[in-house]
């Protein structure tokens, strides 16, 4: 079956007029039958209460003065006279002795069967419709005289009221029943329509919503229902895409920046050196230039794929067993030749022997980077140490140094991509990448980076690695 798509607030207002027009029928149905079932009992009731009065009157007198004046023996027998009834005695062949009626029909057309059933002893209570289209409820009673059923009372009466009361009943429900559903399907389209509103506002926000538009927001007032909910939830989601927006175009801008620069150098010396003939000396000079500012490019892209995998979680890290000491021990032989060169003292210190599960070449080029950075960034004479301390299932790698430290206000921003801290010596420094590899390389490994420093004493930058 083909699901209808109809709109939210149609489908809740179907759904509620349904169940409520289900509830009201059965209702109204259920107070009809009752309450013509209860008025059809007193009816009854009434017919049953005069016929065994008057049969047990007959039967008293033997049915003697019965049948001279019967309307005086009623009046006398019942109290009163009887109002819109009808009653007649027939004797045990059917014939009729006494008649007496107060309704338009002169004789019932009481069907033989009915009046057999009667003389076999049985009271008989039957609807029936005379000849002018008149329903009349008859009960048709056995008189008992001395065990012999010597003749039956029949009494009828007209159900004029009784029909006129059901057809009112019918009429109200018939006119209230339409009525409160409709009102229903109104009053509850608009309910619906109203409560969905919201939720048509935030379609259209959504649809404003772009790359470019990011500061559009979804305004539904100060509500605080599922949809207040949702439609915070919504700008907390576009807070957050514009937040990376804006980084992805800050990694722009710093990318192209920082490839320019190599690009611009390179553009220039080659220019002013092919100006005119110059000796071979001089182009050596060039070329070595030229391979520098390549070589920078190179760096640079390398740590950019690298990042860029990173964050794709492109990157396999493999789990091998390391040994620290040693690794710790080969990046301090490897750094030793720079540090020298930089007149920067490298010291080893107190390393743990541990094995450690990770990989071996990103682990290298995590404390590479974080060596190279406590010799770049100490001056002539410093010096730079690295030790080892564990404790409850870690092992921290500690690298200290005595170099310039960085400002208070500069050390959350290390660790962000292009980050360089010491504006002046932007060139010198590197591309400012280093630490963000540092860090996403730690954090690959289920560990940290820590740093304590202060301007013009030194910094300590902790690795902390589970074993
Ligand atoms: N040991 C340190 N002492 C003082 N400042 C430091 C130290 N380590 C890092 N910094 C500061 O943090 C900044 C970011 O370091 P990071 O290693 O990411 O970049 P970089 O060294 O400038 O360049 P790269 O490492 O990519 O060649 C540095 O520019 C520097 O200002
Ligand atoms: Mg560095």
């Amino acid at each position: 079956m083909k699901r209808l798509n109809l709109p939210i607030k149609w489908k809740l207002t179907l759904w509620y007029s349904l169940i409520l027009a289900s509830i009201l029928i059965l209702f109204s149905g259920g107070v009809y039958i009752y309450f013509k079932n209860s008025l059809q009992k007193s009816i009854d009731a009434k017919l049953k209460s005069i016929a065994d009065v008057l049969s047990t009157a007959i039967v008293e007198t033997h049915g003697a003065s019965v049948f001279s004046n019967f309307e005086r023996y009623l009046e006398n027998v019942l109290g009163k006279k009887p109002k819109g009834k009808f009653i007649q005695i027939m004797d045990s062949a059917g014939r009729i002795g006494a008649k007496m009626s107060d309704i338009d029909a002169e004789t019932l057309p009481t069907p033989f069967s009915s009046i057999e059933r009667a003389l076999k002893g049985e009271i008989v209570y039957e609807t029936i419709e005379t000849y002018s289209r008149q329903r009349i409820r008859a009960i048709i009673l056995p008189i008992v005289d001395r065990e012999k059923i010597t003749s039956i009372v029949q009494v009828g009466t007209s159900l004029e009221d009784f029909d006129e009361t059901m057809k009112r009943l019918l009429i109200i429900f018939l006119i209230s029943i339409p009525t409160s559903i409709a009102i229903t399907t109104v009053s509850g389209f608009f309910l619906a329509r109203k409560a969905l509103k919201p939720v048509d506002k935030i379609r259209r926000a959504a649809i404003k919503i772009s790359s470019s538009n990011l500061d559009e927001r979804i305004d539904i007032g100060e509500k605080r229902d599922e949809l207040g909910r949702l439609a915070t939830t919504f700008n907390e989601m576009i807070d957050r895409l514009r937040d990376s927006f804006q980084r992805i175009n800050q990694f722009s801008i710093d990318v192209s920046h920082e490839l320019k620069t190599p690009l611009t150098i390179l553009k220039g010396e080659t220019e002013v050196t092919l100006r005119k003939d110059r000796d071979i000396e001089d182009y050596k000079r060039l070329l070595k230039s030229n391979l520098e500012e390549i070589d920078r490019m190179t760096k640079i892209i390398d740590d950019l794929l690298l990042l860029s995998k990173a964050d794709s979680k492109d990157i396999l890290i493999k789990t091998e067993d390391i040994a620290l000491k040693d690794l710790i021990i080969d990046v301090c032989m490897n750094m030793q030749i720079f540090a020298k060169n930089k007149g920067v003292e490298l010291v080893l210190g107190d390393i743990d022997e541990v094995i450690l599960k990770g990989d071996e070449l990103k682990l290298r080029r995590m404390l590479c980077n974080i060596i190279e950075n406590g010799i770049k960034y100490t001056s002539q004479g410093g010096k730079v140490e690295v030790y080892s301390s564990t404790n409850n299932g870690y092992i921290n790698i500690h690298i200290k140094d005595n170099g310039i430290g960085i400002p208070e206000n500069d050390i959350k921003f290390i660790f962000d991509r292009f980050y360089r801290g010491d504006k002046s010596r932007r060139r010198e420094s590197g591309s400012g990448l280093g630490l963000s590899i540092s860090k996403w390389i730690a954090e690959a490994h289920r560990g940290t980076i820590e740093v304590t420093s202060a301007p013009a004493q030194g910094s300590l930058f902790s690795v902390r690695l589970p074993l």
